[in-house]
């Protein structure tokens, strides 16, 4: 295969989950500063990537967290947009075509397609929801079951990684 050929989505994954344990592998090391080392790895990975990132579940309204990309909406009001639906039905959301959902949110004119995954930690309180990852691409049908597939394998990896580490 030529050096110039594009790594297939398959490859790419696979590297990023690679470097991904070999961060977690290291040591443990706090939640939010592995999902932010993910969201960079993404972005980084996938050129057709627009914005990657998290928003933080609070009594269902969703409020942005760390992310890449373009300035974003820094607030969605239970059950909106792909997000809320997302928050709501604690499934993911794969849409093709953002222009055919009603009530998708454009934060960026320019998004024609968009994933979003649950996120939960297990916490000593037990399984909680705590936000949603959100993808999205200029590109429209940028998405497919792999992506999903992949993205939920990568957060489950740091279900249980803590707020803050002890050192004493
Ligand atoms: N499009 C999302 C809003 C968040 S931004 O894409 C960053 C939605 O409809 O929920």
């Amino acid at each position: 295969m030529s050096e110039l050929q594009p790594k297939s989505k398959t490859a790419l994954y696979k590297e990023i989950e690679r470097s991904f344990e070999g961060i977690l592998h290291d040591k443990e090391i706090p939640w939010e500063t592995a999902l932010v080392s993910l969201i960079a790895l993404l972005k980084d990975s996938f050129e057709t990537l627009s914005w990657v990132g998290f928003y933080r579940n609070v009594d269902r309204h969703l409020w942005v967290g760390p992310y890449q990309g373009k300035l974003a909406c820094l607030h969605l009001k239970p059950g909106q947009g792909v997000c809320g639906r997302a928050l709501e039905s604690e499934n993911s959301v794969l849409v093709e075509d953002v222009h055919q959902f009603e009530g998708h949110v454009a934060c960026d004119p320019l998004a024609r397609s968009e994933l979003v995954v649950p996120v939960y930690r297990k916490l000593e309180s037990g399984r909680t929801l705590v936000g949603v990852f959100d993808l999205d691409s200029h590109k429209a049908a940028n998405f497919d079951a792999e992506d999903q597939k992949s993205i939920e394998r990568l957060l489950k990896a740091i279900e249980r990684l803590p707020d803050a580490m002890s050192y004493s």
